[in-house]
């Protein structure tokens, strides 16, 4: 039997929170919508952050409530407190995403407090989710590098990976923000992480900055993994990362992945039809 890996999509969050023009909800929803015809099970496309700190995602509940719903299809939310999940809730978010990081500069920059604080903050919102039926996601930022710490010790990885696993998070996606990972590194970390939590509750979420994101994720798949966050066209970044680049693209890892024998389900002309909206949206842009 020919195996599967995922390619969770996360363009319209990932990608989108990091465009300097402002996209309307429309441009947003059809994009997602074309997406929905695309093969995936889970689309992030949400962020219920606050405003103040990335106003490109200050419509999510908008977006949630034009999209057309496809069945099958989880669509996905950041919630970084109670306060994000309530609003992930009223806008019927399939399942949220808690995100924490292994480096104090990046949580500090990105979320306002240290690890042990994000933690605090974020069992609630488990809880609740619990209570609710409502999936929860764990991301780990700066799994190897941090743009303000330096390299990231594996073993701090582990140790948040283990503890957003003991909250309950049904998956840890392991994301190299900055994009300056290696097959080495991203190796030495995933051992670590695999002292605490099995391979099938891992996702790689590397980003393409020097251009190793598709090397990183067959180092990955090589040691287990079988789910990828990818965003389509490579949209995207992080704005609490400087010289965080997009996401891997979509198209290059169900490329990728197809070519060494894998099976993704995804219709590689949608793939290539989103690809080209999602240019357009950037150039739509000034950045
Ligand atoms: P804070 O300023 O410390 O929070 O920010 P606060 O609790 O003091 O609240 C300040 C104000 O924000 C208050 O409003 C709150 O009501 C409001 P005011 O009284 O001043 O009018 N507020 C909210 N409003 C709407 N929704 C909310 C919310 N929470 C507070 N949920 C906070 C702390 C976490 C809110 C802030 O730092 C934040 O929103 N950070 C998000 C940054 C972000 O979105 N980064 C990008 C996503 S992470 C990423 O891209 C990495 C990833 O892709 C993986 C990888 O690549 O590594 C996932
Ligand atoms: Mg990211």
């Amino acid at each position: 039997m020919v195996d599967f890996v995922e390619i969770f999509e996360v363009g319209p969050r990932d990608g989108l929170q990091n465009e300097k023009r402002m996209i309307p909800a429309a441009e947003k929803i059809k994009l997602i919508d074309t997406l929905s015809q695309a093969g995936f099970r889970r689309i992030e496309v949400a962020s219920f952050v606050s405003p103040k700190w990335v106003p490109q995602m200050a419509d999510s509940g908008e977006v949630l409530a034009g999209i057309t719903r496809a069945p099958g299809i989880s669509y996905a939310a950041l919630t970084p407190n109670m306060k994000g999940y309530e609003r992930a809730r009223d806008a019927r978010a399939d399942e949220v995403a808690i995100f924490g990081a292994a480096s104090e500069g990046f949580s500090r920059a990105n979320i306002n407090a240290s690890i042990d604080e994000s933690l605090e903050r974020f069992a609630p919102v488990a809880e609740q989710a619990k209570r609710d039926g409502v999936p929860v996601r764990g991301y780990i930022s700066c799994v190897t590098d941090c743009p303000y710490d330096g390299a990231t010790p594996p073993a701090k990885v582990a140790e948040v990976a283990a503890k957003l696993w003991a909250m309950g998070c049904y998956e840890i996606s392991l994301g190299d923000t900055i994009g300056q990972g290696s097959p080495e590194t991203i190796t030495a970390m995933l051992e670590a992480v695999l002292n605490e939590v099995p391979a099938q509750k891992l996702a790689g979420h590397y980003h393409d900055t020097a251009g190793r994101a598709l090397a990183n994720i067959e180092a990955s798949v090589a040691l287990g993994v079988r789910v990828f966050d990818a965003a389509v066209g490579g949209l995207g970044g992080c704005p609490y990362a400087p010289g965080a680049a997009g996401n891997v693209a979509t198209e290059a890892v169900n490329k990728r992945l197809t070519d060494l024998g894998y099976h993704t389900g995804l219709n590689a002309g949608v793939l290539d039809k989103a690809a080209q909206m999602a240019r357009d949206m950037r150039e739509g842009s000034d950045v």
